[in-house]
């Protein structure tokens, strides 16, 4: 284990910034992680895919890389598994470890950048599934009492793009590995979000396999959304707003060609993309950054930009949304 001074973080994000780390390490074991606790008990950044943060400055804080690694079958019934993965494991890479086994459950979370240990702060979803849907329960290691604690899914109070880790217990546990459930037949599969089943009858697949769910979620995000190798993103930039019915009705007069979903009696779910594009922002690039042209929720790096910069264009998309449709965009990503 070696702690590397004034080194770069830009092979450490998915924005691609290229900002200092004062002092940073990887952990391979749980040993290891608990040996960095112990002579650096405050100021860490903890540091996995790097797949949900914008970098705005050097950072002074120890940059912790968590690099467990492992895949473990854990248990196995008639028709299901279990599999314990450790926090180090990139994402995608356990999505096509399990449609190789044939275990179902991941299909739909193809290709979100990102590590398996971080998965769970933000409840990862896309195409009508989110991480909770197979979650048994994750392993974490308090950082103060360098102890570890199993969090139940009830324990994780799991939200949109939330859970604890985000809120209560911000910053008091590093996840280290994570358990899932996972079908071994007579998969679930979920192709009732619109584009899968576009795509499924495009390819003219009638009876899909989940392989084959996995190849639509691909086709589509890579239709929409770019590749961090090429260009850098930090996936959606805001969260979907969630406004009340009454200010849902009230907007409506005004912009009857709004989309929507239903979140529950009160509360209406507005895609924050629709938003940005109606704002006239889809497309813009200002020199070496801007929005996606094909998805207004994502924000990029063309190459060479620096984090406020985007800090600043992800304000000015926030003021204009508010002037507009008097909604507050929060951002999904973390600014450092
Ligand atoms: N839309 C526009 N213009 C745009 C983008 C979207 O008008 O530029 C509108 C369209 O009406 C479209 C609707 O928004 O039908 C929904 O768009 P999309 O299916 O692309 O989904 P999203 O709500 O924009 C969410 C997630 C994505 C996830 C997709 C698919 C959030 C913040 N984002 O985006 O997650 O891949 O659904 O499930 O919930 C991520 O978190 O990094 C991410 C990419």
């Amino acid at each position: 284990m070696l702690t590397q001074k004034n080194i770069s973080l830009k092979p450490f994000n998915t924005f691609g910034i290229d900002v200092i780390a004062k002092e940073f390490v990887a952990v391979a074991s749980i040993k290891e992680l608990v040996k960095v606790l112990d002579t650096n008990p405050t100021d860490i950044l903890v540091l996995g895919g790097g797949s949900n943060m914008l970098l705005t400055k050097a950072v002074e804080a120890l940059v912790l890389h968590v690099n467990l690694k492992g895949i473990t079958e854990i248990s196995k019934s008639e028709n299901s598994v279990r599999i314990q993965v450790a926090a180090g494991e990139n994402w995608h890479e356990l999505v096509c470890w399990c449609l190789d086994k044939n275990y179902g459950g991941l299909e739909n979370l193809s290709l979100i950048p990102g590590n398996v240990g971080t998965a769970p702060i933000q409840n990862i979803g896309a195409y009508g599934v989110e991480l909770k849907d197979s979650f048994i329960s994750c392993e974490a290691l308090n950082i103060h009492t360098k102890t570890l604690k199993t969090f139940t899914k009830d324990e994780c109070d799991f939200g949109y793009r939330n859970s604890i880790f985000k809120q209560a217990l911000k910053g008091q546990y590093i996840i280290t590995s994570v358990v899932f459930e996972l079908s071994s037949k007579n998969h679930h599969l979920k192709t009732n979000y619109g584009a899968i089943e576009t795509e499924l009858n495009r390819s003219g697949i009638d009876q899909p396999t989940i392989q084959d769910v996995s190849k639509a979620v691909i086709s589509i995000r890579n239709s929409k959304l770019p590749d961090p190798k090429v260009i850098g993103n930090s996936g959606s930039f805001f969260k979907n707003p969630i406004i009340s019915l009454s200010k849902f009705e009230e907007l409506q007069t005004q912009f009857p060609q709004m989309p929507s979903y239903k979140v529950s009696e009160d509360a209406i779910k507005i895609p924050a993309g629709w938003l940005i594009e109606t704002s006239g922002f889809k497309g813009k690039t200002f020199t070496s950054y801007g929005v996606h042209s094909k998805q207004a929720l994502v924000l990029v790096n063309h190459g060479g930009a620096n984090g406020t910069d985007i800090l600043n264009l992800s304000i000015q998309i926030q003021n204009a949304i508010k002037f507009i449709f008097d909604i507050d965009l929060e951002t999904e990503v973390n600014i450092l």
